[in-house]
């Protein structure tokens, strides 16, 4: 069986078993090809709230799966590859959340997306990359517990003076293995290009860059631009995508580390394997998971516009 063939037998076999196939940006060009939806972490999230299908095939890691299941606790929620997991999902426990809101009890506790289900039910509000700081500048409260990712936190307290940040050390090992030699190299190498980096990465890399967004903001900013160079601060596969649909463009990596190991475990065979019914993982979550961490994520989808 070649590419193509597995392909249009996943989209035959979708078709007939009713499955949504969701893919996180990060995600190979081939598999972007069989997706219903691809997008960012708020976008996905939307999607998994509305989409008509009763079976949700996850392309992406567990948080992700994970939320798909809080927002449509009926549906059969099936993570492709059951071993793709985010490690900055898993940088803090219930019991740090409850320690810092006891130090610290007129805040409110902001996490972002990257978490599990459990660690959910301790926010008051979830948000993502893309959405972040239209989320914030809604929350009345001053003090903002910002969990897990201080470099996401510190680049959306620098577009919220107003606010107060307590941070925590945690982050994506993937985009802090850039380091500001990095982005003289690549500007040296690059010097008519435009530097585009996720939040994730450090705060000087932020500070360097001509653009800061989610994955598909940075995807759709290079595809509206006027200019014909690029530097992709963020995991790798975006290039990928980013020369299929501006063939007449170029595209460079910020770093060859930039490759999360997890978001490349998924196959094209492992999304075969599961609308075969042999393959996955089904998400299962408690109903006291499901209604505590429901809130905090659909107060984020309210806010997020
Ligand atoms: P976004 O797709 O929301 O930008 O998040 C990037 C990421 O690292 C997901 O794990
Ligand atoms: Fe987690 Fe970073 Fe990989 Fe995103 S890129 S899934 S934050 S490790």
């Amino acid at each position: 069986m070649n590419t193509r063939e597995m392909q249009d037998e996943i989209i035959r076999l979708k078709k007939e078993k009713d499955i949504c196939i969701l893919a996180h940006a990060y995600q190979s060009h081939n598999i972007w090809e069989v997706a219903d939806f691809v997008g960012d972490s708020f976008a996905l999230s939307k999607k998994a709230a509305e989409a008509k299908e009763n079976n949700m095939l996850m392309c992406g890691v567990r948080f992700m799966a994970e939320t798909v299941k809080t927002l449509s606790p009926q549906k059969n929620v099936i993570l492709a590859n059951p071993d793709a997991d985010c490690p900055m999902a898993h940088q803090m426990s219930r019991l740090d959340v409850a320690a810092l809101k006891e130090k610290h009890p007129d805040a409110v506790v902001v996490a972002y997306i990257n978490t599990t289900a459990e660690l959910k039910c301790s926010a008051d509000i979830i948000v993502t990359s893309s959405s972040a700081v239209d989320i914030l500048k809604k929350v009345p409260e001053k003090k903002i517990i910002f969990i897990p990712d201080c470099n996401l936190g510190a680049y959306v307290a620098k577009s919220l003076p107003e606010k107060e940040f307590i941070f925590v050390k945690g982050g994506c090992p993937t985009h802090l293995r850039v380091q500001m030699a990095d982005v003289e190299i690549a500007k040296e190498n690059h010097p008519s290009a435009e530097l585009l980096v996720h939040p994730e990465c450090r705060i000087e890399i932020c500070e360097s860059a001509d653009y800061v967004g989610s994955t598909t903001g940075i995807i759709s900013y290079a595809e509206k631009s006027d200019k014909k160079e690029f530097i992709i601060g963020t995991e790798n596969s975006i290039i990928e995508h980013l020369q299929f649909s501006c063939p007449d463009k170029k595209f460079y990596a910020l770093s060859r580390e930039l490759v999360c190991h997890n978001m490349k475990l998924t196959t094209l065979g492992d999304i075969y394997n599961c609308v075969k019914g042999c393959g996955g993982e089904e998400i299962f979550l408690s109903d006291e998971i499901i209604s505590s961490s429901l809130k905090p994520i659909e107060k984020m989808i309210a806010l997020g516009g």
